[in-house]
């Protein structure tokens, strides 16, 4: 399977601590990957090195064979292949909900404004939004907010989308519609990498599950692998805590 992304030897250190160790891992295309872990073990520092929000200490992010970490790297170009959905939304509050999907294509992608939203409207509806493209984000439910964060995410096209906690800002009532969005977004093929403390979401959407523990990738496997037959006893205690609460 030919990779998106691959991550060689990542290290991160903020000052004296080591948050990341010599992390190797890689999302293929088409692929959906979850991360998941107890809080504090390097997931959105590894989400946030890939997408360099974060600059990494040491090692390689392998996109389309070259090392983007390399000085000689176009990273403005790699980072619009990346889409990105936060916890937090992180929507234009001045913008309604069309223009927060087209400001991004209009800029970055150099789209003219009748292109960018033909494509916004295509993404609006996938994730059941279009109906809203006057509102201001602040007119909206957390759960529509986040519709629309995926769906500005989906504009840009990108080559995968990096999820970190989607649901986990929103009341429970809300949290359904949007897992459910991403999970049709999953079977339509769409690269994904979700940090998520939804157990149900791993396990029945990922292909691919990457349990992290202090800074390290501890145990990976399919869902079936971890959830039902992990190999580490820190895998097994992470899992009894986490189930447990749900
Ligand atoms: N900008 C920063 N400066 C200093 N330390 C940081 C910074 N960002 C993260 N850390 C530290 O790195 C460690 C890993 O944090 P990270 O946010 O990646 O964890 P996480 O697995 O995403 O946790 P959570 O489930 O709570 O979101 C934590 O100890 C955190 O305090
Ligand atoms: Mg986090």
């Amino acid at each position: 399977m030919e990779n998106v992304i691959e991550v060689k030897h990542l290290n991160k250190s903020f000052g004296t601590h080591e948050v990341l160790k010599d992390i190797d891992f890689s999302v293929s295309k088409g692929e959906v990957v979850c991360i998941i872990g107890s809080s504090g073990s390097g997931k959105s520092t590894l989400l946030r090195c890939i997408n360099l929000l974060e600059t990494p200490s040491g090692g390689e992010i392998i996109y389309k064979g070259e090392n983007i970490l390399d000085a000689k790297h176009d990273i403005y170009k790699y980072r619009t292949k990346l889409g990105m959905v936060f916890q937090q939304f992180n929507l234009f509050n001045n913008h309604d909900v069309l223009s927060n999907c087209t400001v991004g294509q209009i800029k970055v992608l150099k789209r003219s404004k009748k292109e960018a939203e033909e494509v916004a409207m295509k993404y609006l509806k996938i994730v059941g939004m279009d109906s809203f493209i006057n509102a201001k984000p602040k007119q909206l439910s957390g759960g529509q907010k986040q519709r629309v964060a995926i769906a500005r995410a989906l504009s840009m096209e990108p080559d995968v989308i990096l999820f970190d906690e989607p649901t986990s800002a929103l009341d429970p009532e809300m949290v359904g519609e949007v897992l459910k969005v991403m999970k049709e977004l999953a079977d339509t093929g769409l690269t994904m990498l979700v940090v998520t403390h939804e157990m149900g979401f791993a396990k029945e959407v990922s292909d691919r599950v990457v349990f992290m523990d202090k800074g390290v990738i501890a145990e990976e496997g399919s869902p079936d692998q971890i959830f039902n037959n992990p190999v580490q006893e820190r895998t097994r205690e992470f899992l009894k805590r986490t189930l447990k609460k749900d």
